[in-house]
């Protein structure tokens, strides 16, 4: 199969009718949301569905998120929309929060993998925007990467991990957050079971207290089940070995330093995600820097890819630890996942 790639900032309109037209065939395409790309396929078409988790390589137990370009067309999706889902959608939607509630009867087994609930998110960007609403269908879309790679937050890396394996990726350019979206579950208390970009902190502004599952910072023990299904499986695990650093920034920094020498003496090609707030201490040392400390959002926004890049050359990454308030819960979240949770406390 041939990937065709169409620059939607170019041809907005041919791009998304061809998508949408593709979609209600059946047929998978990759298109741009504001946290990373998405793989898509009509929702309600169980074969389609099933096809993404062949592209992906997914486990079938993995459920997906349905996107709308309407708030009503939660409505068929939902056996009912709770309050708290109805303020929530208010405040964040279209935007990068994904809400979890029980299922109606219309969506396929292979959207929910098995479950009673279904995760639905409306997307702000232009393109997923025009693409879902001409598509007239629910988007079924997992990130658009292979299973176990990183998300892809360019059309470039969907190309990387797709082609041949699909018929259309839209490019409509970088993505803005970098991270997937909040996954909030309203089955019972409201609970993060995925941080981004919409944060605890501005979730309870709304609905109140907000629980946080147990394995977003931590590997899910012996027996524990996942609250997610998403959760269980190992995520981006990259060539390269990650290691994070934590503490006070510049011990943080010494203790990189140390870290950086000593690999380097035994002959390993290392390199150190640092922040702007570090870079001074690194000089002499390969590094990228992937933003600034203080607002987590910017580290969000580069990880993946800067991952994608460095791992092209290093079998030993140094990535520095941040709070893990605001957007810092999303990043730590990716960054402990691409570390297999290997942390030093410096
Ligand atoms: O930002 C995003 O959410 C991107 C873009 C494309 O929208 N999508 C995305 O999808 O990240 P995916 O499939 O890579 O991640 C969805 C996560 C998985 O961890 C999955 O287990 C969880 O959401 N999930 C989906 N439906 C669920 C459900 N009914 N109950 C619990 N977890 C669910
Ligand atoms: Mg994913």
């Amino acid at each position: 199969m041939v990937t065709e790639v169409i620059n939607t900032e170019r041809q907005p309109e041919a791009g998304t009718r061809q998508g949408a037209k593709l979609l209600r065939e059946g047929a998978l395409v990759a298109f741009p949301t504001e946290t990373v790309y998405g793989l898509g396929a009509n929702g309600l078409d169980e074969a389609a569905v099933r096809s993404i988790f062949a592209a992906k390589g997914r486990p079938s137990d993995n459920p997906l998120i349905l996107h709308v370009s309407r708030k009503s067309d939660v409505q068929p999706l939902w056996d009912t929309v709770p309050r708290r889902a109805r303020q929530l959608m208010d405040a964040f939607w279209p935007g990068p929060l994904t809400l979890i509630c029980r299922r109606s009867a219309i969506v396929p087994d292979a959207v929910t993998g098995g479950l009673d609930t279904v995760a639905v998110r409306m997307p702000a960007n232009r393109t997923a925007h025009m693409l879902i609403q001409k598509a007239g269908v629910p988007v079924a879309a997992p990130s658009a990467n292979l299973s176990g790679r990183p998300s892809p937050t360019t059309a470039a890396h969907v190309l990387e991990d797709m082609d041949g394996r699909i018929p259309l990726i839209l490019d409509g350019g970088p993505c803005r957050y970098g991270v997937e979206s909040t996954v909030l579950s309203l089955c019972g208390a409201p609970t993060i079971l995925r941080p981004g970009a919409i944060t605890l902190e501005m979730l309870s502004a709304v609905v109140g207290e907000v629980q946080v599952a147990k394995s977003i910072l931590a590997p899910l023990g012996q027996g524990e089940t996942a609250a997610s299904p998403g959760m269980k499986y190992k995520h981006y695990a990259p060539k390269a070995e990650v290691v994070v650093i934590t503490g006070e920034t510049q011990k943080i920094a010494k203790k990189v330093c140390e870290m950086y020498n000593l690999a380097e003496m035994q002959g390993k090609n290392v390199e150190i995600a640092a922040t702007i707030q570090t870079k001074g201490f690194y000089k002499g040392k390969k590094c990228v820097i992937l933003g600034d400390r203080n607002h987590p959002e910017t580290l969000c926004a580069t990880l993946f890819s800067s991952l994608r890049n460095i791992d092209e050359r290093a079998d030993l990454i140094l990535a520095e630890g941040i709070p893990t308030d605001h957007a810092g819960l999303a990043y730590m979240n990716r960054l402990l996942r691409a570390a297999g949770f290997q942390l030093i406390e410096a």
